[in-house]
């Protein structure tokens, strides 16, 4: 079930270089809301008409509201990252499917703006969790919330922070292990998590939000191949924002 609402601005704040912390009060989107899945918000400029998905970064049920924590990609997201407090914005959600929560000893792990939708799941995962956050350099965000939900693994490209690498370089230095994977961010990252999968035999699901543009299954933008994993090799085109984000990574080419 998804709705379209008027959401109003509880606060916002910059928290990073071009990334924003907004909090929103909704009406159900919050309550309906699932660890995983998107809203869209609709621009106030007419000559922006398709909306920007922007995932669910946490969900406070009790106080009915979302954090959303986006980057500054474009003028939507420009304009949304102006709302101050008590503004409204236009939303609809929540969208997409969201991650199947399992209990098993699990890899979290963030990549960029790939990061917020994990801490919602970090939240409601009741197992062994171990979370591995990418980011570029020592411009980090979230990681105070992250560290309340389990124990945190850095890396960072240019080498400023924990591992210098990629998240996989972090979870081989650390010598982690997991039967489960969960991961958002760039493509190469998914790409190269998938196979890390695959040799080593764990389940991994992976969101692919970072492909999606209209995020409402209009501009097929987000379009990505898939195959049945069920000893057909029927492959089907598959919409992210409608049938994902989220997609078990051996179904998915990247
Ligand atoms: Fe436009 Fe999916 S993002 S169709």
């Amino acid at each position: 079930e998804k709705f379209k609402e008027q959401a109003v601005v509880i606060s916002q704040e910059q928290i990073a270089p071009a990334i924003y912390s907004l909090w929103i009060k909704t009406d159900k989107i919050a309550q309906y809301a699932k660890a995983g899945q998107f809203i869209s918000i609709y621009c106030d400029d007419g000559s922006r008409l398709l909306p920007r998905p922007i995932s669910i970064c946490e969900i406070d049920k009790e106080d009915s509201s979302l954090h959303l924590v986006y980057r500054i990609a474009g003028k939507g997201t420009a304009e949304f990252s102006e709302k101050q407090t008590g503004d409204h914005l236009s939303v609809m959600g929540p969208l997409g499917n969201g991650f199947p929560l399992k209990g098993k000893k699990a890899f979290l792990i963030g990549g960029g703006i790939g990061i917020p939708p994990i801490l919602e799941l970090a939240k409601q995962l009741n197992c062994e969790k171990q979370i591995v956050l990418g980011y570029r350099n020592s411009d980090m965000f979230l990681l105070d919330e992250f560290k309340k939900q389990g124990e945190v693994y850095i890396a960072t490209e240019d080498g400023s922070v924990g591992t210098k690498g990629n998240v996989l370089d972090a979870i081989r230095e650390n010598a982690l292990d997991a039967e489960v994977i969960y991961a958002c961010g760039p493509t190469p990252m998914l790409r190269a998590l998938k196979n890390y999968a695959a040799e080593n035999n764990i389940e991994c699901w992976i969101s692919m939000e970072e492909k999606m543009a209209c995020g409402i299954g209009a501009c097929l933008a987000c379009v990505c191949k898939s195959k049945e994993v069920d000893g057909h090799t029927n492959v089907h085109n598959k919409r992210v924002c409608k049938e994902g984000p989220v997609f078990l990574a051996e179904e998915v080419e990247l």
